[in-house]
């Protein structure tokens, strides 16, 4: 009998439910051509699960993630609840930590197609393929907060445990891909990136001498990433230089609406989601890119399910769809969420077909 995978939709806020949609028909079209049985739960997050359930994460929500083999996200957030008292961003900090997902993932590689979109020029991004592995449970996001009328304070903590296990994610990726990990801190100012950059260096000549290891403060990163991006293979952050470098980086590939991210490392599901925002002002026009959030499923098929070639089926259909002019207007196309959506979905279809059928690739 054919296994049956759990997949937990989080549709959430803005773009989130427009760019989902896309990305769980290319699901189905890889399961409609592999024989793969997915079965989606949609539950609530953000700010519509504040309008209908008056909590940004309710408890169904978390019960139907746990219970899923993997978790699909599209994005939370909005200007109509920014004085809320209860933020849409708090759901989405509060799934991560409730899974364990201490591992974000967010790889960035520029399409040879689309290397004149980057407001860089072609030169500096042709060839760009790096991943940043940011830190998602721990850091300033995580420690206490408090607010009175003249002073607010957010407290930055890590352990040296959670330094460690995001430290030997990367250099276990760094060591099968170039050989080299990038660790990026705030050490002349910081004392947790002092912590940091102690347990890498150590982690480093203990565990993996083999990798090459480099550290650059962030704000010195930030510059080299526009400098020379192709410097950079496998970037280890904490929490929040990563969400930050992470948006920058976006823009090596021309749109923040490209990018993708898987969060992982807990015992249960992973988390799969675009990296950009619920884009209040274009949410609701059929104007969102979904690359982003079909990248994510195709990582979902990788890292959450174990199904390499069907990612590599999606992958290679949406360089096929974006080679041949299909475009969101962020990339300075005329097409909408769903036309885009759609060519991708015929690109999976035509690789599926057998070898005779096969017309041929428009790209490389
Ligand atoms: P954003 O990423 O939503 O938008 C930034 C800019 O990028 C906007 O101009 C937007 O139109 C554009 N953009 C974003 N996604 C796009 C896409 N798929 N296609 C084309 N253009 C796209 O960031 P923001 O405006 O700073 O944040 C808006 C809200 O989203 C805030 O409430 C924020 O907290 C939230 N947010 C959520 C997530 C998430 O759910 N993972 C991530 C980032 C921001
Ligand atoms: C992201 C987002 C989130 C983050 C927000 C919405 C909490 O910006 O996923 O990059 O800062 O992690
Ligand atoms: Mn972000």
């Amino acid at each position: 009998m054919t296994k049956s995978f759990k997949i937990t939709l989080l549709p959430g806020d803005g773009v989130g439910p427009e760019v989902t949609t896309v990305a769980r028909e290319v699901l189905d079209t890889v399961a409609g051509e592999t024989g793969k049985k997915f079965i989606y739960d949609t539950q609530l997050i953000g700010g519509v699960a504040i309008d209908e359930a008056g909590d940004p994460l309710p408890e169904a929500t978390i019960q139907s993630c746990k219970a899923a083999d993997a978790v699909l996200l599209g994005a939370v957030g909005g200007p109509k609840w920014d004085r809320a008292p209860k933020r849409p961003e708090a759901g989405l900090l509060g799934i991560r930590k409730a899974l364990g997902l201490y591992a974000n993932l967010r790889p960035l590689r520029v399409q040879y197609a689309l290397s004149d979109r980057s407001p860089l020029k072609r030169e500096v991004v042709e060839g760009v393929d790096l991943i940043i592995f940011r830190e998602l449970t721990g850091g300033i996001y995580y420690g206490a907060k408090s607010r009175s009328t003249e002073q607010a304070s957010d407290q930055c903590i890590y352990t040296k445990g959670e330094i460690e296990r995001i430290a030997r994610a990367a250099f276990k990726a760094a060591d099968q891909r170039s050989g080299k990990l990038t660790s990026v801190d705030k050490a002349n100012v910081m004392e947790t990136s002092r912590l940091w950059r102690e347990t890498v260096s150590r982690i480093g000549a203990e565990e993996f001498p083999q990798v090459r290891l480099e550290h650059i403060l962030v704000d010195a990163m930030a510059m080299h990433l526009v400098r020379q991006p192709r410097a950079f293979d496998v970037i280890l952050t904490e929490n929040m230089f990563g969400d930050i470098l992470s948006d920058e980086a976006s823009m090596l590939a021309g749109s923040i609406g490209l990018a993708p991210s898987a969060s992982l490392g807990g015992s249960g599901p992973g988390l799969f989601e675009p990296v950009h925002g619920s884009a209040p002002d274009i949410a609701g026009q059929d104007l969102a890119n979904p690359v982003g959030a079909v990248l994510s499923a195709a990582m979902l098929l990788r890292y959450g399910l174990g199904l390499a070639q069907e990612a590599d089926a999606v992958e290679i259909a949406v360089e096929g769809a974006l080679a041949a002019g299909a475009r969101t207007a962020d990339l300075g196309g005329a097409l909408g969420c769903r036309e885009v959506g759609d060519a991708i979905i015929r690109e999976v279809r035509r690789a599926a077909m057998p070898p005779g059928h096969r017309m041929q690739m428009h790209w490389g």
